[in-house]
């Protein structure tokens, strides 16, 4: 009971917004805290400092399918802290990058043969699209500068991720820093053609004509890479139409544009397949990826490139550096370390074939919500969900909200973001918790009117 009281001591004297939260109304969560304080997590549970056990629906952000406090995960942290702890990566190397960088290649589709490590999502991308720069710079072909995004992608928070990224929200109070040149395909979402689809949509492939227009707009020869998630995670699970990544892919190799696949929540075995490319059939020239591939225990992110690319860089004068590029973490070995861990897991535990087999029992429980009147929209895809709720008159985002507190006294870490619950559960959850899930939903979605 001492470490109680240390607890309850610790968020009591706080210093008034001495933690300033990302993506947080801090002063509310500064108003709610002890409900909102994690204080401990093993398998797909966390716990609350209340002492409230809660089914972590969207694996921390997107990041750990293997669950919490994996003894192999925990055990290869302290071995590596006390073998190689740190390590550049600038002009020097270690065997643990460049072995995970093997394993991540051989998972990727088969002309995608290389990677480069960053620590996060939004650092892979940002890596990704100066690439795509680079690459066209060496070819002679530096005139194309202007990157394609789409609306409602999210492609983390940094300068270039921020540009071609579609949340308004994330835009608005940073317009000014836009990178010049950026333009956005429209999304594929229209519920009044999609609501309560299972799987993929077969309205919007046309929607990939888009990309048509703004080349004839800008014209080929200034377009450098068009970057979009197979799936939008962050939106709210936006399932893509048949057909219309094949479609992006054939006007992109018509035209000498690079197909950069944002694969930060996709990949992995997150669509029952180790990358969505796999899933949806399409290779891109660029994938970028993060999260999963530590299960989210050390930051680490990268991203794997065709060979026909990384030939590109490998000219010039041997002593010179071929890609002015990199994180002083980049390639982090207790990152690499946990990598291989979580690959070997992935295999023995034939993790990535459970997604396939949780895939249609994650679609039935979810689906079956759909007479309750407050929701307007349920998706799937691969062990992912999306709900959106009928917004309160006048109080957009407050169902939400609701749910969210109501969830955490009551079994459920839910993802709520404005009237929208995304679903990512752990690929170690059973069948029956995710059932579980559902059901808890439904009581709370029904005490809530
Ligand atoms: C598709 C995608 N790209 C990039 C990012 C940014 O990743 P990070 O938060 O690790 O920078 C995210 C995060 O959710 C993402 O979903």
């Amino acid at each position: 009971m001492a470490q109680d009281s240390e607890k309850a001591d610790l968020l009591r004297n706080e210093r008034e917004g001495v933690y300033w939260q990302p993506f947080t109304a801090n002063r509310l969560l500064r108003a709610n805290m002890e409900a909102r304080t994690l204080v401990s997590a093993k398998g797909a549970y966390y716990t609350t400092s209340e002492g409230n056990k809660v089914f972590d629906t969207l694996s921390g952000l997107w990041c750990t399918p293997l669950g919490h406090a994996h003894p192999r995960i925990v055990e290869a942290v302290r071995k590596q802290a006390e073998t190689l702890d740190f390590a550049p990566c600038f002009q020097l190397t270690h065997p643990g990058a460049i072995s995970l960088a093997e394993r991540i290649a051989d998972l990727a589709p088969q002309e995608m043969n290389h990677v480069f490590f960053a620590n996060s999502g939004s650092e892979a991308v940002d890596t990704a699209l100066k690439v795509a720069l680079g690459y066209h710079r060496i070819k002679g072909a530096g005139n194309r500068f202007r990157m394609i995004g789409r609306e409602r992608g999210y492609h983390g928070v940094g300068f270039g991720g921020m540009s071609v990224g579609g949340i308004v929200s994330n835009r608005k109070m940073f317009a000014a820093g836009m990178m010049p040149g950026v333009d956005h395909l429209r999304h594929t979402y229209e519920p009044q053609h999609m609501a309560f689809t299972r799987g993929q949509p077969t309205w919007g492939t046309h929607r990939a004509e888009d990309l048509v227009r703004l080349v004839t707009l800008h014209d080929a020869s200034t377009i450098a890479a068009v970057i979009v998630e197979p799936v939008q995670g962050s939106t709210g699970v936006i399932v893509p139409p048949v057909g219309y990544l094949q479609r992006l892919r054939e006007i992109c190799t018509a035209n000498g544009i690079l197909l950069i696949f944002d694969e930060v929540i996709t990949g992995f075995g997150r669509m029952g397949e180790n990358f969505g490319a796999q899933r949806f059939g399409v290779t891109p020239d660029i994938i970028t990826f993060a999260k999963a591939v530590t299960n989210g225990i050390v930051p680490m992110g990268g991203v794997i490139v065709t060979d026909e690319i990384y030939n590109t860089f490998m000219t010039g004068p041997e002593n010179a550096i071929e890609f002015c590029h990199g994180y002083t973490y980049s390639g982090h070995p207790m990152a690499a370390a946990v990598g291989h861990v979580v690959l070997d897991v992935m295999r023995e535990e034939g993790l990535v074939a459970r997604v396939r087999e949780l895939e249609p029992v994650l679609e039935d429980a979810i689906h079956s919500l759909k007479d309750l009147d407050v929701i307007a929209d349920i998706r799937n895809i691969g062990l992912t969900a999306g709900i959106d709720f009928k917004p309160v008159d006048g109080k957009p985002g407050a169902r939400g909200l609701a749910l969210f507190e109501a969830g955490l006294r009551n079994g459920l870490l839910l993802r709520c973001t404005g009237d929208t619950v995304s679903f990512g559960p752990p690929f170690i959850s059973t069948a029956q918790e995710l059932r579980d899930m559902v059901s808890t939903l439904r009581k709370l979605i029904s005490q809530m009117g």
